[in-house]
């Protein structure tokens, strides 16, 4: 599959602001590196993170903030996010573009240990994925192909030998044949239909029931959805079924671990370009209508949607289970295109 440049827009920031004095010391060289406006991006943000809880400081919790000056957000901005303590399984990094990276990233800035689940295509791949995820010193590293039960199982048995339990399941994962994504749906073949559903929905319910005695109490399971599950999107096709299929998942996912604690919650992100989402047919033209048509008139970012799924991750949510989530600009409010001249 073809992995096409990448369109940034970044109008949401998340900051990480020393606390105490002795953090912000043990901090400070991350950030010094990190910008000369003196705002810490996220990759060294993170970083920073990962570098306080190797020597066993917590981090200061992560702020979500507009775009308003540093003077401002320092009188307005309160911690919303704060996953120091928990331990977060990110499924889906392949590579710098990947949503699952941005998430990722926001966990580990907002003090989670993050542990990575990853597709071992090749041995390059497997290499590619663990020189990127360094930087967060994951406290685990598996491999991990959803349509092996013998991997998931192998999973479940890592997360128990290195943590004892899961705080965080971010499920991050899809495909469909390439053929599958354009053209008449109704000439999807019956392999095609299966698979998508199998490793795009199926794996989810496979996941939450493989690691259900692992979920600690107030774990939080996350996957990511597209408005395709709900509305037709061209070329979208069995995709939109297995995100269809997926969307209803959590529904009854979150019915069922409720009772246990565990909360569970779809993200619907608006269009990326990620190397899944170069396989869809016409997808650079979905991100211009995206452009002019969504209330925020751009697209939504991958740090955006990192973010968010930390938020749905913590404590900040804790009342919020079996919903599908949609950070896309708004582009999903819109009943017709927004008004233009005559
Ligand atoms: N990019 C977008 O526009 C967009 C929008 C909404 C939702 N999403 C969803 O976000 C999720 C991540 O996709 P992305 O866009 O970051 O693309 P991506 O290609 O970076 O990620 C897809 C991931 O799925 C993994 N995967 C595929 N088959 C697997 C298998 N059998 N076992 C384990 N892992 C497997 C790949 O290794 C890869 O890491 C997907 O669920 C996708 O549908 C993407």
């Amino acid at each position: 599959m073809a992995s096409p440049g990448f369109v940034s827009s970044v109008s949401v920031s998340s900051v990480l602001r020393a606390g105490a004095a002795a953090r912000t010391a043990q901090l400070s060289s991350s950030f010094a590196l990190s910008s000369a406006a003196g705002r810490p991006t996220a990759r060294s943000a993170a970083a920073a993170a990962a570098a306080a809880r190797r020597a066993h400081v917590p981090p200061p919790p992560l702020r979500m903030t507009s775009t308003t000056t540093p003077a401002a957000e320092s009188a307005t901005a309160s911690p919303v996010v704060d996953l120091r303590g928990k331990k977060a399984l990110v499924t889906g990094i392949a590579n710098n573009r990947s949503i699952a990276w941005g998430v990722a990233q926001q966990l580990s800035a907002a003090g989670a240990d993050v542990g990575v689940a990853y597709l071992p295509l090749s041995d390059k791949v497997t290499t590619k994925v663990k020189s990127l995820t360094e930087e967060l010193s994951p406290s685990l590293f598996v491999p991990c192909d959803v349509t092996k039960p013998e991997d998931m199982t192998a999973l479940a048995d890592a997360i128990k030998a290195e943590w004892g339990g899961v705080d965080v399941v971010i499920h991050c994962l899809a495909f469909a044949n390439r053929e599958d994504l354009a053209g008449d749906f109704s000439a999807t073949s019956a392999g095609g239909f299966q698979t998508a559903l199998n490793i795009s929905a199926f794996s989810l319910v496979e996941m939450c029931g493989t690691l259900k005695p692992l979920l600690n109490d107030g774990a939080s399971v996350v996957t990511l959805s597209y408005l395709g599950a709900t509305k037709v999107v061209p070329n979208y096709n069995v995709m939109g079924v297995a995100k269809a299929a997926l969307e209803a998942s959590v529904r009854y996912l979150a019915a069922e671990l409720g009772p246990q604690g565990v909360r569970v919650n779809a993200i619907s992100a608006g269009p990326i370009r990620t190397l899944a989402s170069s396989a869809i047919a016409g997808f650079v033209g979905m991100l211009r209508n995206i452009e002019n048509v969504a209330p925020l008139r751009r697209t939504v970012t991958q740090k955006e949607v990192g973010t968010t799924a930390a938020f749905l991750a913590s404590s900040a949510s804790s009342a919020i289970t079996g919903q599908v989530l949609f950070v896309d600009c708004g582009y999903e409010i819109m009943g017709a295109p927004p008004k233009v001249e005559d």
